[in-house]
């Protein structure tokens, strides 16, 4: 395995960070998770377009244009010969002192990582995952912008956490108005009615790539979409639910906190989400 870090291809052992890198000593920095599949990078674009405005509105400066990052992230690719898996792209404020002032880091770090991805089973997409919503509270753009993808992953850990203790693989977090915002690390969608509906980002959402594509998706496939604010009762009685997310792509959601969903099973539009979706990956 060769890890992309700053320009040059080492080896996994030698892949090492300072303990004064700031990425590491306050989260400060910024990612991307990046599919590849049968050797295209999926929206590679709209991952980097993310990753730059992150960068923007964090005032760091991604020390490559975005035309080389491209490269870069090929590079990596095919340095590791890999044609599906999963890629982690991470750009740091860099080594600099104990004080938080990013001022004292010279040059952001960046690192590209790719994986081999352990996904969900066929049988987990066909009868769907068992859910539950936490007490963690995903913040609004009143803090820090649901939009940015920073390293700051503490408050999704945190729901990861309540999942681990619940039994199950991902959970729903609200915000602290009562609105569904999203999962750990996937964005959610509900339907009724054969109504589709996903939280606006506003919410406390990422703008993700993958749900974007599902929105996409909608329009195309004529199924009407709305981006509404909605609670976890609308939840509990949606006719089904899903996750969406670069690793988990569209997975249906068969049981919320004891309730279960329609049939209990991946309901119609998501199956049908599911397949147009993984015929448009490649
Ligand atoms: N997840 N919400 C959060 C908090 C996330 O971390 C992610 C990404 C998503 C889904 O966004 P996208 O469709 O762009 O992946 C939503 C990790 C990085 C992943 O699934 O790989």
């Amino acid at each position: 395995q060769w890890i992309y870090l700053n320009g040059e291809f080492v080896t996994k052992e030698n892949a090492k960070v300072s303990v004064f890198d700031h990425g590491f000593l306050y989260g400060d920095g910024i990612f991307e998770g990046i599919r590849i599949y049968d050797g295209n990078i999926f929206k590679c674009k709209e991952h980097l377009d993310r990753l730059y405005d992150s960068a923007k509105s964090i005032m760091l400066d991604i020390p490559l244009t975005y035309e080389e990052m491209q490269e870069a992230l090929v590079e990596t690719i095919r340095r590791n010969g890999l044609r599906d898996g999963y890629i982690r792209l991470v750009v740091s404020r860099g080594p600099g002192n104990l004080g938080l002032d990013p001022k004292r880091c010279e040059r952001a770090w960046v690192i590209i990582i790719v994986e081999q991805l352990a996904i969900y089973s066929e049988e987990a997409y066909r009868n769907g995952l068992v859910s539950v919503s936490v007490s963690q509270r995903r913040n609004i753009p009143d803090a820090l912008n649901p939009k940015i993808k920073s390293l700051n992953y503490l408050n999704n850990i945190l729901v990861k956490i309540q999942a681990n203790l619940a039994g199950v693989g991902e959970a729903i977090m609200v915000n602290s108005q009562g609105y569904v915002a999203e999962g750990s690390s996937d964005n959610i969608f509900i339907v009724k009615r054969g109504v589709v509906y996903t939280p606006p980002c506003y919410v406390g959402a990422l703008e993700g790539i993958t749900r974007n594509a599902i929105i996409e998706l909608c329009g195309k496939l004529g199924l009407p979409l709305k981006e509404e604010p909605f609670t976890l009762h609308d939840v509990y009685v949606a006719d089904e639910v899903f996750f969406t997310g670069t690793a988990a792509e569209v997975i249906a959601v068969r049981e919320v906190d004891g309730r279960v969903i329609g049939e209990g099973k991946a309901g119609p539009i998501t199956t049908q989400l599911l397949q147009e979706f993984r015929k448009i990956v490649t």
